[in-house]
């Protein structure tokens, strides 16, 4: 058969389905010209679809869209009279449904359990007095090293050790070099200090990020709560009850705190925090008094104020209480997984 020949019969048999559904004047008159157009058995669409086989192949493609063209044509056709007419008996309704049936439930979104966990910290920090602050995670060398007294030549400021954005300049005034991806909430403590006078009582929590490579225990962006207290005669005690009574409410009970010295620029002394829990002792994070050079940087006279701060992993806390063993999979995307908590 040649395509003109197609096409025409075609065109007519789409005019008539049209015109006899347009003037179907009732359900069944409907569903008798659905079965004589569209019918499954002995409709016009399947004698036009044997038609096909008769096309030559250079032709068929162009067939074929003409005949897709009919049916969703004549398809729409058909439904446009059935609403008009409200439907009737095999009015497309799956004679099968079952409306007595429960229904199948949506899916609905969940809270990622990191989310869960920063919202549970902010709470019970919130209850101790602990306003939450924000800075950004671009950051540039004043605010992630200079302010906290780590020089120029400090280790912590290697390239292997820290995301640098190649292509950002610096673009304050006293930040040499260039920007980079913060790789502590510390800034954050900067940025709270340069802008308000003590006394001052706030905590950041975000995102962090160290060229570390991922294991069990670590991964290249993790989250960080960054506590800060600043007033007068603030001491080492007030930092151990803070962070006691978070363990406890965050943690449960049981569980017990441990300093052991250790050595930040910006703090002195300083301090690495374990909490033992469940017979293990683990370190959260680090913490200590903050350094007069940090308060000079900010323009805070050492000799009137003393203030403490901490930085606690925000994964490893998560992950103890709700026993994740491996942080990975808190960023697989697994569903399976986040669902369960
Ligand atoms: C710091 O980042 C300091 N800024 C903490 C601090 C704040 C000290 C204020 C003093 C005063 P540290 O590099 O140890 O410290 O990191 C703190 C915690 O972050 C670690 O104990 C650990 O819980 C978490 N952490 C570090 N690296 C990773 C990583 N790659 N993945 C997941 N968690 C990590």
């Amino acid at each position: 058969m040649s395509l003109d020949k197609f096409i025409s019969t075609l065109d007519q048999l789409e005019k008539d389905a049209l015109d006899s559904f347009e003037n179907a004047a009732d359900a069944d008159a409907v569903e008798e010209t659905r079965v004589r157009f569209l019918g499954a058995k002995k409709g016009a669409l399947k004698d036009v679809q044997k038609m096909m086989g008769g096309i030559e192949p250079s032709d068929r493609k162009a067939a074929g869209m003409r005949l897709n063209a009919f049916k969703s044509k004549v398809q729409e056709s058909f439904e446009a009279s059935q609403s008009r007419l409200g439907g009737g008996e095999a009015s497309g309704i799956d004679p099968t449904f079952d409306a007595t049936l429960p229904g199948i439930r949506p899916n609905v979104g969940h809270i990622h359990p990191i989310t869960q966990t920063i919202n549970h910290l902010m709470e019970i920090m919130g209850r101790m007095g602990f306003e939450a602050a924000e800075g950004p995670e671009v950051e540039d060398p004043w605010h992630n090293f200079v302010a906290l007294n780590i020089p120029e030549d400090h280790p912590a400021r290697d390239p292997l050790d820290n995301f640098y954005l190649a292509t950002a300049s610096a673009t304050q005034a006293g930040s040499e070099g260039s920007q980079l991806l913060r790789s502590q909430t510390s800034t954050v403590q900067i940025r709270v200090m340069e802008q308000h006078e003590p006394p001052i009582r706030v905590i950041s929590l975000g995102r962090v990020y160290r060229p570390d490579a991922p294991d069990a225990t670590h991964y290249p962006m993790f989250h960080q709560m960054e506590g800060l207290y600043v007033d007068k005669h603030v001491t080492m005690a007030n930092l151990k009850t803070v962070l006691r009574v978070f363990a406890t409410n965050y943690l449960g009970g049981d569980v017990q705190i441990r300093f052991r010295p250790s050595f930040f620029p910006f703090t002195e002394p300083s301090v690495e925090v374990d909490f033992l829990w469940n017979d293990t002792w683990i370190e959260f994070g680090g913490a200590g008094m903050v350094d007069p050079a940090v308060f000079e940087a900010v323009g805070y006279d050492p000799e009137k104020v003393s203030g403490f701060a901490f930085g606690l992993g925000v994964e490893r806390l998560c992950m103890r209480r709700h026993g994740i063993t491996d942080i990975r999979d808190l960023y697989s995307g697994d569903l399976r997984f986040l669902r369960q908590f």
